[in-house]
């Protein structure tokens, strides 16, 4: 396993693999690597020749009070789970290298970045769009894994990459739970030993809602009122609660098959995101 920190130095590399035509994957990353992240990584591993997983802390997709500074960062433990999964390139830059003195450009996906997460985190998604587009144009990759606990962002990349004619594929990945349900996240080790337990109502109210649907209750305003109840029952502070067709975001008046129920729920100073498809 080989680590770049420059961009000509990958470059140069990557360059050889694709003359030989071989099926290049990536997987970008923040680090602090988890089961979530490792199972979009198999999953690429099977479907590429050469795969490249980057670990990079992007700081345009934080807003000024969130927590780039204390993102949790451990990259020889990173290391070693990659170097173990099999993987052939890890692209680790530092923030000079991605966005140098002068930096001025910035992609933005309309509409879809502003709903959802987008409400509270305005910034959030130009910042996410901005530097996978920059990792994409990097490492040329043929395919690309995202996982679906982020799933407005998997729509969003899925948007730019047509919208901007990249020939890229883009792949998901499912989330990887813990045994009580709480998806596993890099930011769950913020949460105290109180917090982490009442967390478990997220899937738990996620899983009642498709229950709740599959029982023949098609009206979304009551499962997002019974989902709310029981976040609020276990002390979470609410960001949103909403079912949207999980194609466009756009809420939905009945619940169907393929409906998303997402929702973003604080616990103490921990923002956790979570959904379900109906
Ligand atoms: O999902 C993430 O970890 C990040 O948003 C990504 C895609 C690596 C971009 O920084």
């Amino acid at each position: 396993m080989r680590v770049f920190k420059r961009i000509s130095q990958i470059r140069k590399t990557l360059q050889r693999y694709k003359k030989r035509s071989r099926i290049i994957g990536f997987v970008p990353t923040m680090g602090y690597l988890h089961k979530g992240h490792l199972s979009l990584i198999k999953l690429a591993r099977k479907k590429s020749q050469v795969l490249v997983v980057s670990i990079f802390v992007n700081p345009t997709q934080f807003g000024p009070k969130e927590d780039y500074h204390r993102y949790p960062r451990d990259l020889n433990r990173d290391l070693k789970l990659l170097k173990e999964e099999g993987v052939d390139i890890v692209f680790y830059p530092s923030v000079k290298e991605m966005y140098p003195e002068g930096y001025k450009t910035y992609v933005e996906v309309r509409e879809l970045s502003q709903v959802m997460c987008g409400i509270s985190r305005p910034t959030h998604f130009c910042g996410v769009t901005t530097v996978v587009l920059k990792l994409f144009n990097i490492i040329e990759p043929d395919l690309a894994v995202f996982g679906r606990k982020d799933f407005q962002q998997a729509v969003i990349i899925k948007r730019m990459v047509k919208d901007l004619n990249l020939p890229i594929r883009i792949l998901t990945g499912p989330i990887i739970r813990e045994p009580d349900g709480l998806a596993m996240s890099s930011r769950n080790i913020y949460l105290n030993k109180i917090e982490r337990q009442r967390a478990t109502i997220l899937f738990k109210s996620l899983k009642w809602a498709k229950e709740s649907y599959k029982r023949g209750n098609p009206d979304p305003k009551k499962i997002i009122r019974g989902i709310k109840q029981k976040i609020k029952q276990h002390r979470g502070r609410i960001d949103y609660v909403v079912a949207v067709d999980k194609n466009n975001l756009q809420p939905v008046n009945f619940l169907r098959k393929g409906t998303l129920i997402a929702l973003a729920v604080y616990f103490g100073k921990t923002r956790l995101i979570d959904n379900i498809i109906l």
